[in-house]
């Protein structure tokens, strides 16, 4: 999809599609645009009382004498419930109806009047614009041609030439997304830990800030990661541990370390899982995923921070060599755990890269994401995450991003007293807790144990990584959850610092 800007109505470009937009005020719709030029298409709608401007509403109106010959009146809903995520869907909500005409262009009138700063207006359009014209479409031969088409040309009018910055920004950041969902809807036979490190190799092009190391098996070995190649041992492809490092901000001490689940696939290992619950797990490397998208954007976007980003990436598959349930492994800090079930193999890949992170670079806060457990879907479904934190203001600063986003979070508690669960009777640690209650919550205190005490944000994406079903900005399978989440939180942060 292009995007150009105009300054005016006047030096618009024929397109299938006008888009005029409106609020939802004292239950009438209020145009948010002078609506002299447009009274005789738009007043039908409106006095019949059949579009009144609530939020995502739609009113179509064929306008055979204008230059383009239909016109949506697209409702935006209430001033008081406006931000840039509430944008961002009702502009996605225009490319899905226009797809779905077959349409292939659109001309979009800014609104005006909008008590919403202009970046975030702009920024909103463009991500709604961009995330819901994704499809993942490769492996459609025959059958492309009976989905809806995609958006080729948007002309935004009433913007300043100075405005395409922002636009660009809003670009970069759905290419980051788009560059997460790929990664996850490929084949698991294509997105291989080898794989992944080449697409982190090739972030090196993108800044002289970036510096990309990727340790071999051997190098694994080495820094002692038993967990990593004990989850490896069943698969006929080596482990890689990725490490992208971008200084954004090289004067300033502070760092952080984003670490995300690479399993390019899990079949459960031994502890085989069952067929249904199987089929989606080429998604089980969403977090790996959503950080690469997330370094993407913040390195494209030069912004003044200081971020590692982790992968370490295997498949969990099955074979004679396999690590197997009852067996103790010992991870690079040399704690021990005994594997009483091999389907928990994501937080034992991480603890490596929580250790790594905590041992060798000392950041000041860590963050990790993962698809880590079936009950993070069962307690909050696919529309939310789960987030832990041991400090409760890193916590809240990714609640205040995700709002902006709509990756959804909600706090659970790091509740101590679970972790009696975690005891072994021949290893310092089990991998899994006594049954299945709290699995969320006993996989966290897992992972705390590798941590140290540094500030430290674990985010289970296990729902809304991977959907089942088309929401909002986003379509069936892969999301990208956690790229535009990680990307405002780094933008936050690179605010805060400059005070
Ligand atoms: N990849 C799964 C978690 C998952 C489940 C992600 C469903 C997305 C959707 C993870 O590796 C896993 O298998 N976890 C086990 C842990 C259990 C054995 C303690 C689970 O959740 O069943
Ligand atoms: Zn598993």
């Amino acid at each position: 999809m292009k995007i150009k800007i105009v300054k005016s109505l006047n030096q618009k470009t024929k397109k299938d599609y006008l888009v005029l937009p409106f609020l939802f005020e004292k239950k009438e719709p209020k145009a948010l645009f002078n609506i002299s030029k447009f009274k005789k298409y738009i007043s039908g709608p409106i006095s019949s009382k059949d579009f009144s401007g609530k939020s995502k509403e739609m009113s179509l109106v064929y306008a055979p004498l204008s230059q383009d010959k239909r016109i949506i009146l697209l409702g935006l809903g209430e001033m008081d419930k406006m931000d840039e995520f509430q944008i961002a869907e009702s502009y996605a909500e225009i490319v899905k109806f226009v797809k779905s005409k077959k349409g292939s262009s659109i001309n979009i009138l800014i609104p005006e009047k909008l008590n919403l700063a202009k970046e975030d207006l702009i920024k909103g359009i463009v991500e709604g614009l961009y995330l819901s014209n994704y499809s993942f479409d490769k492996f459609r031969h025959f059958t492309k041609k009976d989905l809806p088409s995609s958006i080729k040309d948007v002309c935004l009018i009433g913007l300043e030439t100075k405005d395409m910055a922002i636009v660009k920004k809003g670009e970069v950041i759905a290419d980051g997304v788009n560059l997460t969902r790929d990664l996850v809807n490929n084949n698991a036979d294509d997105e291989t830990p080898q794989h992944l490190a080449k697409v982190a190799e090739d972030f090196s092009k993108i800044s002289t800030k970036i510096k990309v190391t990727v340790f071999d098996k051997k190098r694994i070995e080495k820094e002692n990661m038993g967990l990593l190649l004990a989850v490896n041992k069943g698969s006929d492809k080596d482990p890689v541990f990725i490490i992208v490092e971008y200084k954004g901000n090289p004067s300033s001490k502070d760092t952080s370390v984003i670490v995300g689940k690479g399993i390019t696939y899990d079949t459960g290992g031994l502890s085989l899982k069952p067929s249904t619950s199987m089929d989606t797990m080429k998604s089980d490397m969403s977090g790996g995923a959503a950080v690469l998208g997330a370094m993407y954007a913040i390195a494209n976007l030069d912004l003044k921070v200081n971020v590692t980003c982790i992968v370490p990436a295997t498949e969990n598959a099955i074979g004679p060599k396999s690590y197997k349930p009852g067996d103790v492994y010992v991870n690079m800090a040399n704690k021990s755990v005994e594997v009483k079930n091999t389907d928990a193999e994501g937080r034992l890949i991480l603890a490596e890269g929580l250790s790594y992170a905590a041992m060798k670079i000392k950041p000041s806060r860590i963050i990790d994401l993962a698809s880590l457990t079936g009950a993070c879907v069962v307690a909050l479904g696919e529309d939310v995450a789960a987030v832990f934190s041991n400090r409760k203001e890193l916590a809240e600063a990714f609640i205040e991003a995700s709002k902006r986003t709509g990756d959804h979070l909600w706090q659970m508690p790091l509740y101590q007293k679970y972790k009696e669960q975690l005891k072994s009777d021949i290893a310092d640690l089990k991998n899994i807790g006594s049954g299945r209650e709290a699995g969320t919550i006993t996989a966290a205190l897992f992972l705390q144990e590798f941590v140290d005490d540094i500030p430290w944000v674990h985010i289970d994406i296990a729902g809304p990584a991977f959907l089942s079903k088309p929401k909002g900005l986003h379509p069936t399978q892969a999301s990208g959850m956690g790229v535009r989440l990680l990307t405002y939180f780094f933008e936050n942060l690179a605010e805060k610092q400059k005070i």
